[in-house]
């Protein structure tokens, strides 16, 4: 199976159900003029997490990784009256990127960003938060999920991003440091008694890859 076919099959459910409009195809085209990476999550996943913010009946919302604010349009659109979204993002420049991209969406009003290592700006966070959204640098994921963990209310939901890492994942013996550090936040998992947890390989736009979906004990 290549990944043209992948693509088609993305493109057909965009076109028939996903559901993508005008201002989260303009985020995209923004965040590709300003030059930056092409790694946002595709329509398809950007449509389930809005699903599960909405399955969830999620008020607070944290993200991760914020690059030019297209998962977090998807989430922010979810979330019911008075409920809220913070992003964390390392990169100033994604940051601005991203709060013209949620302006043109009309979620600016929702979602506040706040700009720094995200291993740093985490402690100044108050939860609980309904749902966090994992997205950032792979290295920092045992950390990342660490806080979530600390800031989620029970029975909330903890959604990492890119573990699968082609593969590399389940090879003890690759050295890519992404892959480690996927690594090391399973163990911690594993570990865990606090939480259930899963994983989904995919498919699709932006090739082979995987999430990690977990709740939190009540
Ligand atoms: C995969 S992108 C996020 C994509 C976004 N969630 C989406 O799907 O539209 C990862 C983002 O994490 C940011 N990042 C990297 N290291 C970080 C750190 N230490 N703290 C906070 N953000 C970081 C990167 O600058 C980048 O914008």
């Amino acid at each position: 199976m290549a990944d043209g076919i992948w693509e088609a099959v993305d493109r057909y459910f965009l076109d028939t159900i996903v559901g993508q409009d005008a201002a989260l195809a303009e985020a995209q085209r923004a965040a590709e003029a300003a030059g930056l990476p092409p790694i946002s999550v595709t329509a398809a996943q950007g449509k389930l997490l809005h699903l599960l913010v909405r399955i969830h009946g999620a008020r607070r919302v944290l993200e991760v990784g914020t690059l030019a604010g297209y998962s977090t349009i998807w989430m922010a659109r979810a979330l019911p009256p008075g409920g809220t979204l913070i992003s964390l993002e390392y990169e100033p420049r994604h940051a601005e990127v991203a709060r013209a991209n949620l302006d043109r969406a009309g979620v600016s009003g929702v979602v506040e960003i706040r700009v720094g290592a995200a291993l740093e700006t985490l402690p100044s966070l108050e939860g609980p938060f309904d749902l966090v959204f994992i997205d950032a640098d792979k290295e920092n994921n045992p950390g990342y999920f660490q806080w979530a963990l600390r800031l989620s209310r029970p029975g909330g939901v903890i959604v990492v991003d890119n573990v699968v890492r082609g593969g590399k994942v389940a090879d003890p013996a690759s050295a890519d440091a992404d892959a480690l550090g996927v690594r090391r936040m399973v163990d911690l998992i594993a570990a865990e008694r606090q939480v259930a947890a899963t994983a989904i390989q995919t498919v699709g736009g932006k090739s082979y890859d995987g999430f990690l979906l977990a709740v939190v004990n009540g």
